[in-house]
Parts: C-alpha cells; sequence; structure tokens
C-alpha cells in the first residue's frame, strides 16, 4: 500500500464524517479526506487522533494559531456580556474596536461587516458612492479598474471581475463597470482609467492567483497614479494583512498607504468572521444611515475579538514571527528548487511553491503531504501554497518541508518507474 492509499482509505470515523458531508452539504469544496475534530496553536488533531501541522491557517484567518489563548478569553467573557444587538442600538465595544483598527490602519474610520466578500462589496459600493458624491461621476457610470488574476471573493459582483472560468460559468448576467489589467502592469493600469474611474482594486500580493509578488515599483507607482487622477486606491489585504507577510500590511512592504483598506480573515481571531472598510472620513463619510449595512457587522462579540487582535497585532509579535520564521521557510524550500520545485515565490510565512507538474497536481501533492502529517492546499495546477498560522516553530517548519522534501521524493520514484515501464512496454 502507497502512502497516497492510506490517505484515499481513510478510518471508519473519518470515512463516517465524510460521507454525511457528502450527502449534506452543497458540493461546492473538494476538501482533502482530513476530518478536524480539534486544533491547537498550528496543530489540528483529526477525528482518528492523528495530528496534523496545519500549513494553510485557514487561508489565513488563523494567522495566530487555532484557539489562541487571548482570543479565547476574550470571547468567553463577551460571551457571558452581550452577543449581539444589531446596528440599532450601540454596544460599548463597537466603539473602542473601530478607534483601534481606525488607529493601526492611520485612517479615521471603520465601516465593520463580516465576511471578506462583503468588505470587497462594501468597498466597492462605498467608492461608487464617493464617484458620484465627491468625484463627480455621472451615477450609475462609474468604472473600476481591477487585475486579471484577482480573486476577491464570491458574490455575483466580484465574480463578474474574475477571470476564473469555474468562479464565473453559469453564475451570469455580471455586474457591469469593471476593467481588468495585468497584474504588475502600472502602464496599463494608467492607460485603463479614464475620468469615470472612482477606484483602483487590488490584492497587494495576489494569493489564490499563487502568491504572485508584483515588481517592486508597481504598488508606488499605482499610488502615483491613483492620485494624479483622482481615483481611489482599494487595498483588499484581505488574506495578505494582519502580519502575514511580515509586516501587518502587506502594501507596507512598500511604504504605500492605499485610500481604503480592506480587511478580514484573521481580523476575526479565528473564531468567527469579521471583516471591515477601513479608510478616511472624506471617503467612508459618503455613507448615511439607510444605505448601507448588516444585521452582525460589528457585533458586540466580533468587536471584543477584533480589539484583541488588533492589540496583539500593536505588539508587532507577530509582524516579527513572520518575518524571521519565514525567512527561514523561504530558504528552506528554495533548497529544493531542481528536485522537483520549479519556483518559490511569496513574503513573510506565505510561499507560494511551483511544483513540476510531471510529479503530480497540486491536490496529489497535498494528499501525500497529508498522509506525512502536513496540511496544505493546492492553488492551481500544480502550485501548492503554504502559510502555516504564525506561532509555528522553526523546529515546526524545518519538519514540514523535510516532509514535502519525502513526498517530492516519492513522486519523483514513482515517476522514473512509471517512466522505465512505459519504455520496457
Ligand atoms: C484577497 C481576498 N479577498 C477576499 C476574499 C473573500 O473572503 P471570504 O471568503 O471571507 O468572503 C478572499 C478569500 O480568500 C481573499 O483571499
Amino acid at each position: 500500500m502507497t502512502v497516497l492509499d492510506d490517505v484515499a482509505a481513510p478510518g471508519a470515523a473519518t470515512a463516517a464524517a465524510i460521507a454525511t458531508d457528502d450527502r449534506y452539504a452543497a458540493h461546492n469544496y473538494a476538501p482533502l479526506p482530513v476530518v478536524a475534530a480539534s486544533a491547537d496553536g498550528a496543530w489540528i488533531t483529526d477525528v482518528e487522533g492523528r495530528r496534523y501541522l496545519d500549513c494553510l491557517a485557514a487561508y489565513s484567518a488563523v494567522n495566530f494559531g487555532h484557539r489562541h489563548p487571548a482570543v479565547i478569553v476574550a470571547a468567553h467573557a463577551q460571551l457571558d456580556a452581550v452577543t449581539l444587538v444589531s446596528r440599532a442600538f450601540h454596544s460599548d465595544r463597537l466603539g473602542p474596536f473601530c478607534r483601534a483598527l481606525a488607529e493601526l490602519c492611520g485612517k479615521d474610520a471603520v465601516l465593520p461587516m463580516n465576511s471578506g466578500a462583503e468588505a470587497v462589496e462594501s468597498g466597492l459600493k462605498v467608492a461608487r458612492k464617493w464617484g458620484t458624491d465627491v468625484k463627480g461621476v455621472p451615477a450609475g457610470e462609474g468604472n473600476v479598474v481591477v487585475a486579471h488574476g484577482n480573486f476577491h471573493g464570491r458574490t455575483t459582483t466580484i465574480i463578474s471581475f474574475s477571470d476564473d472560468d469555474t468562479a464565473r460559468r453559469g453564475f451570469g448576467p455580471y455586474t457591469p463597470g469593471f476593467r481588468a489589467v495585468p497584474f504588475g502592469d502600472a502602464d496599463a493600469l494608467a492607460a485603463a482609467i479614464d475620468e469615470r474611474t472612482v477606484a483602483v482594486l487590488l490584492e497587494p500580493i495576489q494569493g489564490e492567483a499563487g502568491i504572485i509578488v508584483p515588481p517592486d515599483d508597481f504598488l508606488p507607482r499605482v499610488r502615483r497614479i491613483c492620485t494624479d487622477r483622482n481615483v481611489l486606491f482599494i487595498a483588499d489585504e484581505i488574506q495578505s494583512g494582519l502580519a502575514r507577510t511580515g509586516r501587518t500590511f502587506a502594501c507596507d512592504h512598500w511604504d504605500v498607504r492605499p485610500d481604503v483598506y480592506l480587511l478580514g480573515k484573521a481580523l476575526g481571531g479565528g473564531v468567527l468572521p469579521l471583516s471591515a472598510v477601513v479608510a478616511d472620513w472624506d471617503v467612508l463619510g459618503v455613507l448615511h444611515p439607510g444605505e448601507h449595512g448588516s444585521t452582525f457587522g460589528g457585533n458586540p462579540l466580533a468587536a471584543a475579538i477584533g480589539s484583541t487582535v488588533v492589540a496583539m497585532l500593536a505588539t508587532g509579535e507577530f509582524q516579527d514571527r513572520a518575518t524571521r520564521l519565514g525567512e527561514r521557510l523561504h530558504a528552506r524550500l528554495r533548497t529544493l528548487i531542481g528536485h522537483g520545485v520549479l519556483a518559490v515565490r511569496g513574503r513573510g510565512l506565505w510561499a507560494g511553491v511551483d511544483v513540476d507538474p510531471r510529479l503530480g497536481s497540486g491536490k496529489e501533492v497535498s494528499l501525500r503531504l497529508a498522509a506525512h502529517g502536513v496540511l496544505v492546499k493546492d492553488t492551481h495546477g500544480s502550485t501548492l501554497r503554504f502559510a502555516p498560522p504564525l506561532v509555528i516553530t522553526a523546529d515546526e517548519i524545518d519538519w514540514a518541508v523535510d516532509q514535502f522534501a519525502a513526498v517530492l521524493g516519492e513522486l519523483t520514484q514513482a515517476n522514473v518507474s512509471a517512466r522505465k515501464s512505459s519504455v520496457a512496454s
């Protein structure tokens, strides 16, 4: 039996849980056959009692590790006080959270929402309203420039400007008003802007596309172009932000300050969905009562957790860990180039790894890695993403990369054997 057979033929508890999922949960994902029962720090334990090193961190939503003690203490305390009043009333948690987050971002104010996609939708609505109310673009005429290869979420409007056919096909009609340019091409971006452009929306480092870092002059040029042309620069830092890349925001690597930050994922401390649009009053001030909202947005439980997350980020500890340990992760992964790995990209504890497609698909490599006790996720084709919780240790990084090297060795061996047998036959 091969390692892959171990994963493909899971234990009884795993099989039963997956069967129930398959029967009752919509099939909009194709998860690895690992059924989590508990998790702590960088580790997940499955229903069979097997432990896995989590090198995905829920797509960066678990930046601070599973059940970080400070987050859990804050959540428990708030559960015993008040959890939800809607925005029909005030709560004593919302203001302090918004103040702390605005200060972290160096902005005036916060629009709290829940999922990342909601933050993106809200940012786009704010930009369109800013376009009509402040810039003077005729109502319904504003356009937004985005990048090819983007990933900003799954709502109808957001998929309207995605170029991922799987994400789009069958979901039309699509929302108009978007123009896509190659990511990293500031000249194309400048050329796409006209007098009706209200915003440029970018991930500073593209996550789902495979951790694509733009050329060094790109974001500073985008900043200048947006200022010169009176266009809002919206940075989607939902996956790249909150310490993942070694800085509070990925934009910080280039000393760039966008007009609008979109935040999510790790803002909820790995406990609940909490997202935000963060900007100055000259932008967020375009919203008036009744024009936008969310029943759960900014609820006291989320705000208490969000305040704790912001306080953790304010210490700089997690940014330092991501920088230090990220250098180790990248250095170790780079030693595998030429041994089954074609390229390694990224910043901080965020690495996109292109595996030689002759060795197998990203999914196959992920399956084998799971059998070795390491959880990662493929993005496209044979590209894997390593994004462990920032509480991972140096030894754990070494161990994860050792397991990856072992998997590449197995696949290389299998590939050589397959070629030999095809030559023989
Ligand atoms: C850059 C970016 N924006 C937005 C989203 C959407 O976030 P959510 O899945 O919470 O809606 C994601 C999710 O992966 C993302 O990576």
